[in-house]
């Protein structure tokens, strides 16, 4: 079976260190990538048919309302050999203390009964909030092992943190 680094990241205008900047690549994109070049695997970008604004501010609203109505977004594209993964890698930002809603979509689109997801998370500070619990909630046939949260400041750095959280994992050698 083969490893999937499946991950949602928004680009452009964004919180990171109490400050508004433009990032060319989003922060969970750029964890995605150092995890991919540890573990190997295919990457795919999980990425819903509405974009989200260009706006930070903006889009905090919008995210707001489609957690607060629970809402399942549309994915832009979808996988058809979920089957052959067996280790899935989630990645995302923190959004209002949990997963943004498209990847609640992602999770309940397809089998995760007896595959084992392994979160990772970019924040400001709360960590991996509530995710790990929803994403157990989602996928209950799924072994969900410790996520790992990174800070976007830190993210360029994350190198060893991620390394050695693969190693407690027993992920890598
Ligand atoms: C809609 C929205 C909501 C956010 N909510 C939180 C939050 O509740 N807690 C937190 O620590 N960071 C929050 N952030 C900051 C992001 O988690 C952080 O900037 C992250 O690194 C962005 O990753 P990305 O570049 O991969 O999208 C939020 C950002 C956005 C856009």
């Amino acid at each position: 079976m083969k490893n999937l680094i499946a991950y949602f990241s928004r680009e452009g205008n964004n919180y990171v260190g109490g400050s508004i900047v433009d990032l060319s690549v989003g922060n969970t994109e750029i964890a995605a990538k150092m995890i991919h070049e540890l573990t190997g695997g295919d990457l795919f970008r999980i990425d819903a048919v509405k974009k989200y604004p260009a706006n930070y501010d903006e889009t905090t609203k919008v995210a707001k309302a489609e957690l607060r109505q629970n809402v399942r977004p549309e994915l832009k594209a979808h996988m058809d050999n979920m089957d052959e993964y067996g280790l899935i890698f989630l990645g995302y930002p923190n959004w209002w203390d949990t997963m943004p809603m498209i990847v609640f979509t992602f999770l309940e689109g397809y089998d995760f009964s007896g595959k084992t997801i392994v979160p990772f998370c970019t924040n400001e500070g709360s960590g991996m909030g509530r995710s790990e619990s929803d994403i157990r909630k989602l996928c209950p046939g799924a072994t969900v092992l410790k996520g790992l949260p990174i800070t976007g400041e830190g993210v360029k750095r994350a190198g060893n943190e991620i390394k050695a959280w693969l190693k407690e994992l027993r992920l890598i050698d």
